[in-house]
């Protein structure tokens, strides 16, 4: 059976391809039209999934959407009539918008592909979050937490799997919790509050809470109050985003934190007021956690079962997913690598499948490679036409040369094989680095990804040797599987380890097992060799607001552009010379400058 996933038009949309109850590709839309959290129709995902498998649209037994439009439209329109007449201003934008494109999916879907609207279905938004993270883990009965901004009503599904061997399937939601009481919106509240873009700044409030302290957890514990059936609520007066789309914390907020801070100016940690802001991220930050890894518990006490899986955008939270696996009594936690709304496109073809269909149960593949294939040769190509120099090797030589590299304090950008499904770079897509010292991630923050200093870099380091350098808790490392986990660096190793270790002692480390990642598993031995510690650096393969590049050409354009100093992919080596590399970097003072100048 082949049935194609969509998730579309609210953020970061993607397809996935499911034939015979197995992934065979997974994409999200910004990966192939490099607009950053794309979520136009994924038109170009599908029809690289299409293309994987190939097969034409009238070959597929299913198309199936993440969510179902009309039960959101029906939220969008409740929640704006129960406001009105405070909507008036929003409620036409909000129509719009609704009745513009989302409602009407199956139609959309149906001339778009040109499959009959009978084949066309639907699954719940946290059904598709559950599916994701429950169908895809090692496991086969589990407990199931999700938790977003919204789906339809949804903001919050617990509820549990279970998988029998080659047989059925089942995904029970137990209960949720409904718009607008959200921990998602919590965040997402703070998240513009403190003057990052909502839906994509949530890790740099995570980043940031680091720097501060929970000194106003209690303020936040006004804004969310638990209830005693374990639940909770939000108390609107704080909150504007249910009524209108232009802000989404009131003035009544701004009365209990003080005023926002205006996203064009940095944030200076030597201040009282760049303070204010580090602690204000560190105590929604606290709550956040305290309130998921409480519910965890809960979650462990009524159902019995050792595992959990979490999904929905609130599960990038590293740092929190590292508490409820060492706090809540559950002994592994499984996060999928794309647990978020992109991720959804694989859950809801996954859940049409087992649940819908009935079909049987099937093992999926443990690893995070879903996207399209990086060629070498196109690299070969495109360097030899610009004049690079450039090599090819083979894979020994390459991998004892990049080790030299990078030995030497060379940054490389590192494309291997299928790119990675979901926002971490994973070992296909990513720039590596030697982990040693801060001024190797003070130069990538500077010359290569362009962001914002309070930014850490992830290690990553094999799974055999982890426990040495890390201190991974039991389950530690299969959350650290898909950088899933946020973990202390051991004391002894933190000033060796300066570029990975975050200012609070921990890492966001990667565990990796031979066979996901073999040729990076190579290099991280060889490097070992070199440095005695099989530790790298490793960081997407992007500068700051582009998307992961995808295709050999897009690295190359992202090396030429930045301050790195050697690209591979497959077998293809380019090194930047020396006086290049000078001349780059002179360019890029001479912008900032200017920058500098004209700001000033
Ligand atoms: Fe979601």
């Amino acid at each position: 059976m082949k049935i194609l996933g969509i998730s579309a038009h609210y953020h970061d949309s993607a397809a996935a391809l499911v034939i015979d109850g197995v992934p065979v590709c997974a994409v999200q839309e910004e990966r192939l039209s490099r607009s950053k959290g794309d979520s136009a129709f994924p038109l170009l995902a599908i029809e690289s999934c299409l293309g994987h498998g190939g097969l034409e649209p009238e070959e597929l037994d299913a198309v199936v959407f993440y969510e179902r439009p009309m039960l959101k439209f029906d939220r969008i329109l409740t929640c704006a009539l129960r406001a009105f007449p405070r909507s008036w201003r929003a409620f036409p934008k909000a129509m719009k918008n609704s009745l513009g494109e989302k409602v009407w999916m199956r139609g959309i879907i149906s001339s778009h592909l040109g499959v009959p609207g009978r084949k066309v279905l639907f699954t719940e938004h946290h059904q598709s979050h559950a599916a994701a993270a429950f169908l895809t883990a090692p496991t086969r009965r589990a407990a199931i937490l999700t938790a977003d901004g919204v789906g339809e009503w949804a903001t919050l599904a617990i509820g549990r799997g279970e998988r029998h061997a080659g047989g059925a399937t089942t995904i029970d939601i137990i209960r949720e919790i409904r718009f607008p009481h959200s921990l998602g919106m919590l965040y997402s509240t703070f998240t513009a509050y403190l003057g990052f873009a909502v839906n994509e700044g949530e890790y740099k409030v995570m980043g940031l809470a680091s720097y501060g302290r929970p000194s106003m957890a209690d303020e936040v514990r006004r804004l969310i109050r638990r209830t005693p059936d374990g639940a909770f609520t939000l108390d609107l007066d704080y909150f504007e985003f249910h009524t209108t789309a232009e802000r989404s914390y009131s003035s009544r907020f701004v009365e209990l934190f003080g005023p926002p801070r205006n996203p064009y100016e940095p944030i200076d940690l030597e201040t009282a007021e760049g303070r204010r802001f580090a602690d204000c991220a560190a105590s929604v930050q606290r709550v956040l956690e305290d309130t998921l890894v409480d519910m965890a518990r809960s979650l462990r006490q009524e159902t019995g079962l050792p595992d959990l899986c979490l999904g929905g955008g609130v599960a990038l939270n590293c740092v929190t997913n590292a508490r409820i696996l060492t706090e809540s009594g559950f002994e592994r936690v499984f996060v999928p690598p794309a647990p978020g709304d992109a991720g959804c496109a694989l859950g809801c073809a996954l859940y049409a499948d087992r649940i819908h269909f009935g079909n049987p149960d099937r093992e999926v593949p443990d690893h995070p490679f879903w996207g399209p294939a990086v060629n070498g040769r196109e690299l070969a190509h495109v360097a030899r036409e610009d004049g690079q120099p450039m090599d090819e090797f083979e894979d020994g030589f390459l991998i004892d040369q990049t080790a030299d590299d990078l030995a030497a304090g060379l940054v490389v950008g590192w494309m291997d094989g299928a790119m990675e499904f979901g926002p971490r770079a994973l070992g296909h897509r990513s720039i590596l680095a030697a982990p040693h010292s801060a001024g190797m991630r003070d130069r990538l923050n500077r010359d290569i990804k362009y962001r914002e200093e309070f930014r850490p870099f992830a290690p990553v380091v094999p799974i055999e040797t982890a426990g040495r350098y890390f201190d991974l808790p039991p389950g530690g490392a299969r959350l650290a599987r898909f950088m899933s986990g946020v973990f202390p660096v051991k004391p002894e190793w933190r000033s060796r380890l300066a570029a990975v270790t975050h200012v609070d002692g921990t890492a966001r480390v990667q565990t990796l097992e031979r066979d996901m990642a073999p040729r990076l598993y190579a290099l991280l031995e060889a490097y070992g060799q070199r440095s005695g510690m099989p530790v790298l650096l490793n960081t997407s393969f992007n500068v700051a607001g582009e998307p992961l590049v995808n295709r050999a050409v897009e690295g190359y354009s992202t090396f030429r552009r930045c301050g790195m100093d050697v690209l591979v992919a497959g077998q293809t080596r380019v090194r930047k010379c020396a006086s290049q590399q000078a001349r780059l970097q002179e360019e890029a003072r001479c912008s900032r400058n200017a920058e500098g100048s004209s700001a000033g």
